[in-house]
């Protein structure tokens, strides 16, 4: 099992796209809209793979500013609870750290409150929707190891 990091042009972008799909959105029955799409171009992607398959995917987005934010974070379902999710968070917020990012965010579903609250998230604000599901911003704040 290896980490990648990758952009739209990658081959793996479509495999992160996939396996996006079929945790994030299917269940939900909704598609990736043409501006998500679109804002894949600007952003960072990570994956854990083994033999051209995938098993976790995360995207970092970066702003004009020191936060960055941590968004479509998805194991592949059979593989959930292996440690997968939370290896590409430390490897996420690593390249953040380089990049001189001092917060990290991200719009957490409900349901993976306690996942974040475990890695050292902390929920800021009221509970809110996004695709239709309650969601909390969590934050953490990120130092050099
Ligand atoms: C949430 C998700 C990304 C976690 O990834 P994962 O690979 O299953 O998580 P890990 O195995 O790395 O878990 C790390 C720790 O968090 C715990 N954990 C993971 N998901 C949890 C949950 N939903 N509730 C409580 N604890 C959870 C694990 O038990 C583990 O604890 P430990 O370190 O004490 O053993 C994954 O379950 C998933 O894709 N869920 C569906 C999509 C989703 O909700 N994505 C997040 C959108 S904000």
């Amino acid at each position: 099992m290896k980490t990648i990091r990758f952009d739209t042009s990658s081959p793996y972008y479509s495999l992160a796209l996939a396996l996006r799909y079929d945790v994030l959105r299917k269940p939900l029955e909704l598609q990736f809209t043409a501006a998500e799409l679109e804002k894949d171009k600007h952003d960072i992607h990570f994956a854990l793979i083994e033999n051209e398959q995938i098993f976790a995917c995360l995207t970092l987005t970066f702003y004009e500013n020191e936060r960055v934010k941590m968004r479509q974070v998805a194991t592949q379902e059979s593989e959930q609870g292996k440690g997968y999710g939370k290896t590409l968070v430390a490897l996420a917020e690593q390249f953040a750290i380089e990049k001189n990012a001092t917060t990290i965010f991200c719009h957490a579903r409900k349901t993976a409150v306690p996942f974040y609250k475990k890695l050292g998230y902390k929920i800021v604000g009221d509970e809110f929707k996004e695709i239709e599901l309650p969601h909390f911003e969590m934050e953490k704040m990120l130092s050099p190891k």
